[in-house]
């Protein structure tokens, strides 16, 4: 799979030949100042939560790229709201199939309203299931003993974790919670954007090798093949 980092928390996923593009945050972004938004591909969007930081760019990208928006039920009726139609609500708990492969809706402790201030729904996590490996996206969240359960459901190859702490889990319980759900390859995300998520990248990476686990962290822009089978 070929992931691709467009800053904040936005990464795009090559899955059987599909791009899937999560929590798109780029034009408001000054790290990610050089990416061209509507160069990006995507079939699928998915939206973690309706905080500004993670739907931005969702309209646009949604528009230019025709691709399915796959989010809760309520950012599902914000996105028709601004006359966007392709959308898959799904909530927690649910699982749904998809010609990449399976998404299931997981437990992310946070909040989540739109930029108009109407209510999000619930935050979530993402499970990917593909024929390519599996993956966890956590969105944002605090670091919950319901991970334990993502770790016995599937063997995840790679997750995608927030590390910036503030507003989410910070390093050293991204750290635990990559024990919980049973993976050693975690890719960091939401750190360094602001002011308050700054956070020392070399000692968040020694840090998860202390403590057996790999931390990978891209630059804005770049790509990286994961080793899961293909
Ligand atoms: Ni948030
Ligand atoms: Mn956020």
């Amino acid at each position: 799979m070929k992931i691709t980092y467009y800053g904040h928390s936005c990464f795009g996923v090559e899955v059987n030949g599909k791009h899937l593009l999560f929590d798109p945050f780029i034009s408001s972004n000054a790290l990610a100042k050089d990416i061209t938004v509507s160069s990006i591909k995507a079939d699928y969007i998915l939206i973690s939560h309706g905080h500004e930081d993670h739907i931005a760019d969702a309209i646009s990208i949604a528009k230019h790229t025709g691709a399915k928006v796959i989010c809760t039920f309520e950012i599902h009726n914000w996105l028709n709201k601004n006359n966007i139609s392709n959308t898959h609500p799904m909530n927690i708990g649910g699982k749904s199939k998809f010609d990449f492969g399976n998404v299931k809706c997981v437990v992310a402790v946070h909040s989540s309203s739109l930029p108009d201030g109407s209510y999000g729904g619930n935050p979530m996590g993402f499970i990917i299931e593909s024929t390519q490996g599996n993956f966890y996206f956590a969105g944002d969240t605090a670091l919950t003993y319901d991970m334990k359960l993502i770790g016995n459901y599937r063997t995840i190859n790679f997750a995608f974790l927030p590390i910036g702490d503030n507003f989410t889990m910070g390093v050293d319980n991204a750290i635990i919670a990559a024990e919980f759900i049973n993976c050693r390859k975690i890719i960091g995300m939401h750190y360094d954007t602001f002011g308050m998520i700054k956070i020392d990248k070399d000692e968040a990476v020694k840090k998860f090798a202390q403590a057996g686990s790999e931390l990978i962290l891209f630059n804005v822009g770049e790509s990286k093949e994961l080793g899961v089978r293909s």
